[in-house]
């Protein structure tokens, strides 16, 4: 048998993922998607059937389970499938004052969005590595840049996931496979994100984006080799800004701004 190359998308069944996972069929590239077990996922593979001569396999686990990215690699080398792609977008977040969070919440939020991301890159790097030339693209987000108070454990895991990337990037500067980060402002994915940004106000609009806009941007920018990336020209700016403020200032403004997450 052949082998076919793919891109593999974490989170796929709706959102930010959802738009990678049409922005990639549109380029034509193959998929495996990957979510929660639940029907979401065959609606996109259907959505994009419809619409692109693409492969599309579907493997719907929950990914913080032990072994799960073990199976998830089992099922691509049973299939000989050779991954082109990873993005590794699938993460989970929470709004709230830290202690009053349960901390297995928290602790699920450092093992979806940090813990399954090294496995996906710790398993699949050796099969990107046998390509010309490959790519990763990891999710962090713009509160990598912002530390947000209300929101520490999840701002804390996408920082992770920003220097994680920056690192291995340099790692494997001399190789095919090119990593990137994508750190995008608020996206408005669910009817919560669109509570959240109204709870904001008409300044949240300026920096809001969809999920297509993200996901077209994040594409551009890994395929052209970029290192970070920042979706929309006023989260870039605000991101440049941010870096020569002086810490404690900073802080406070963004404590001010986000105080509505306290009460959630
Ligand atoms: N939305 C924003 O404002 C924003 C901003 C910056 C960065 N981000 C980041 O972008 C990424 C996507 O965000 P989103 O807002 O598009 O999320 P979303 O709409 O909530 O979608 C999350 C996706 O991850 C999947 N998922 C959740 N837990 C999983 C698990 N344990 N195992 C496997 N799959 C799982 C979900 O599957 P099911 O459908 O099956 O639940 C869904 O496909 C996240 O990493 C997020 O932190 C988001």
């Amino acid at each position: 048998m052949k082998e076919e190359n793919y891109t593999l998308i974490t989170g796929a069944s709706m959102g930010i993922g959802k738009a990678f996972a049409m922005a990639c069929a549109a380029k034509g590239m193959n998929l495996i998607l990957v979510a929660l077990p639940d029907n979401l996922l065959n609606e996109v593979k259907n959505d994009i059937l419809s619409l692109y001569k693409v492969k599309v396999h579907l493997f719907s686990i929950d990914l913080t389970e032990d072994y799960a990215v073990t199976k998830l690699f089992a099922f691509c080398q049973e299939n000989r499938f050779s991954i082109q792609m990873l993005i590794n977008n699938a993460g989970i977040g929470t709004g709230g004052k830290f202690e009053n969070i349960d901390l297995d919440k928290q602790l699920q939020i450092i093992n979806l969005n940090n813990k399954v991301l090294v496995r996906m890159c710790h398993y699949f790097l050796p099969l990107l590595k046998k390509q010309k030339c490959a790519y990763i693209l990891n999710m962090s987000s713009m509160e990598a840049n912002l530390p947000l108070p209300y929101k520490a454990v999840y701002t804390g895991s996408k920082n992770f996931v920003y220097a994680f990337s920056l690192a291995l990037r340099e790692e494997l500067k001399n190789g095919p496979v090119k990593v990137s980060v994508v750190c995008p402002g608020p996206v408005v994915t669910n009817p919560e994100g669109l509570r959240r940004m109204e709870a904001h106000g008409s300044r949240a609009k300026l920096v809001v984006l969809m999920p297509d806009e993200v996901a077209k941007i994040a594409l551009e920018g890994l395929e052209n080799g970029k290192t970070i990336i920042i979706p929309g020209k006023i989260n870039w700016l605000l991101v440049k800004i941010s870096r020569i403020f002086p810490t404690a200032q900073k802080m406070r403004l963004l404590e001010r701004l986000f105080r509505v997450y306290s009460t959630h």
